[in-house]
């Protein structure tokens, strides 16, 4: 069972991975190129605590929706 991966984030933007492709997960580093997929953008205006999907069941990518469960 895969669990969510908890981030702290500071403010800004941040491109999260919805391909598994990256090297640099959960945040996206191109390695998407070729495929149909594209990075979710996160924008957060303050710092913030995140839980990110690392199971991909999830219907609010990239965060956890609890469907790992
Ligand atoms: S590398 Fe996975 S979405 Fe960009």
């Amino acid at each position: 069972m895969s669990t969510p991966l908890i981030l702290d984030l500071p403010a800004g933007e941040h491109e999260i991975c919805l391909c598994g492709r990256s090297k640099q997960e959960p945040y996206c580093d191109g390695s998407h190129q070729g495929s149909r997929s594209t990075p979710r953008k996160v924008v957060l205006q303050a710092a913030a605590r995140v839980a990110i999907c690392t199971c991909r069941k999830t219907a609010s990518a990239p965060y956890c929706d609890g469907s790992h469960e």
